[in-house]
Order: structure tokens, then C-alpha cells, then sequence
């Protein structure tokens, strides 16, 4: 089963105005000199510099996405961002349930599974984030807690095309220590496993499923080329277009 691969960039909250324009065009750019490479690219900028950012990559391939979204799609809700405006705007996918907003905004499978069905409703692509901390790692319960995410979270629906898997072991994420490729194998192969349970076996091996968690241009290569491993999501190595680039070179 051949999946094409998606490399997604999470510039988090990183950036102002310039810089992320100027990193936008100088992604479009490259995209622009090389419309045939194997893969799918995505950029997902603070929401402030989304429309921006849609403009500096028009025409260039690349496309552009939401960190997060609400679980509705207009109301009362202060400081949120509907999957509808995110549509509106020029965006064509969203960040679910990342760690970090697992973390600091308290975020639940069940909320998440609620913005997905939300995203999903707007006509946005959902890459639903998972992964264990390192206690959970060292307790024995990678898999266990993977696998209960991806149930929690998953929302009805969900296909090949309308949702992403991001695997994200939290341990990973910003500390340079990257996932070696067999624990990145093992845990991909358990979710894609878990995936035909929920969703039907010829649905999940169409899914894609992407690595997140230091991944760099030197070590991106053996990563990308697992089995199951269908692409990643980039943090700080998104940040440079050369490195972004460099990353994507790999499919
Ligand atoms: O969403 C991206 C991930 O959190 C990975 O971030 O590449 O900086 O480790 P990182």
C-alpha cells in the first residue's frame, strides 16, 4: 500500500508577521521549483498570520492549516477559532490534541474527538495528535495509552481522507531526542493496528500516519522510510526553510 507522505509544519507559537511570511514564500519558493516531489506539504502558522500566509503560498502546492480549532462552529466562545473561519480563510487542515494543548489547555479525547467532528464538518483535514510521556514509556504503557487516545479521540467518520495521525511521544517533542526508527516502527504499526479495529482494515491501511518529535534533516531519512510511517510533524526544524526543505527532500 502505497500512502503518500505529508510533511507538516507546527511552527507552534513562533513568529512574527515578517518572519512568517518570509518563512512561507521561501517554502513556496523551493515547492514552486520542484512540483514533483513525492509528497504533500502543509504549514500550520500561528492563527494571526494565517491569511498571510495563505497569500505567500498561493499557487505553490503548499498548503496551510489551523494549530487548533473550537468544537463549534460560531458562538460565545472568547479567544477561540471556528473550523468554519479556518476554512473561510484558505486553510485546508487542522492540529487536534496536540500535547501541548493536552497539557496546558487540559484538553480531553473527548474534546478532541468533538473539534475533529467539527473540523471534519468545515471540510477541514484533522491530524489528530497521540503519544505517551516518558513515565508512561518507562511504566510499559506505550501502546496501552496509544491505542487509548486513538479511540478517545478518533472521531465517527473518520477515513483516509479526512484525518491524519500524528505520533507524538511527548518525550521527543523539543528535546532532540528523536524516537529511535524501531520505537517509531513498533508504535506506528500498533496505531495503524488499532486503526483497522476502529475503522476497518483497507481504511487504515490507506490512513496516513505521521512521526512528530525532533525530527531533523539528518535523521528524518530513516525515519520517513519505515513501513508505516507516512510523513511528520515538524516543530522547530520547520522554522528554516532550508532544514523544512531538506526534510521534505526525503519522500
Ligand atoms: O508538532 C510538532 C511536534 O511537537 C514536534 O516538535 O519537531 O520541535 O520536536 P519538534
Amino acid at each position: 500500500m502505497s500512502r503518500r507522505p505529508l510533511i507538516a509544519g507546527n511552527w507552534k507559537m513562533n513568529g512574527l508577521l515578517a518572519d512568517g511570511v518570509a518563512l512561507a514564500e521561501g517554502i513556496a519558493a523551493k515547492r514552486k521549483a520542484q512540483p514533483d516531489l513525492a509528497c504533500d506539504m502543509l504549514i500550520c502558522p500561528p492563527f494571526p498570520l494565517l491569511g498571510a500566509v495563505v497569500g505567500a503560498v498561493a499557487g505553490s502546492g503548499v498548503t496551510v492549516g489551523g494549530q487548533d480549532c473550537h468544537g463549534k462552529t460560531a458562538g460565545a466562545h472568547t479567544g477561540d477559532t471556528s473550523p468554519a473561519l479556518l476554512k473561510d480563510v484558505g486553510c485546508s487542515a487542522v492540529i487536534l490534541g496536540h500535547s501541548e494543548r493536552r497539557t496546558d489547555h487540559g484538553e480531553t479525547d473527548a474534546q478532541v474527538k468533538a473539534k475533529a467532528v467539527a473540523a471534519h464538518a468545515a471540510g477541514l483535514l484533522a491530524i489528530v495528535c497521540i503519544g505517551e510521556t516518558l513515565a508512561q514509556r518507562d511504566a510499559g504503557q506505550t501502546i496501552e495509552v496509544n491505542k487509548s487516545q486513538l479511540k478517545g479521540s478518533l472521531p465517527e467518520g473518520a477515513n483516509a481522507v479526512n484525518t491524519v495521525i500524528a505520533y507524538e511521544p511527548v518525550w521527543a517533542i523539543g528535546t532532540g531526542r528523536v524516537a529511535t526508527p524501531e520505537q517509531a516502527q513498533e508504535v506506528h504499526a500498533a496505531i495503524r493496528a488499532e486503526l483497522a479495529v476502529l475503522i476497518g482494515e483497507a481504511e487504515a491501511m490507506k490512513m496516513r500516519i505521521l512521526y512528530g518529535g525532533s525530527m531533523k534533516p539528518e535523521n528524518a531519512a530513516q525515519l520517513i522510510a519505515l513501513p508505516d510511517v507516512d510523513g511528520g510533524l515538524i516543530g522547530g526544524a520547520a522554522l528554516k526553510v532550508d532544514d523544512f526543505w531538506a526534510i521534505a527532500c526525503n519522500c
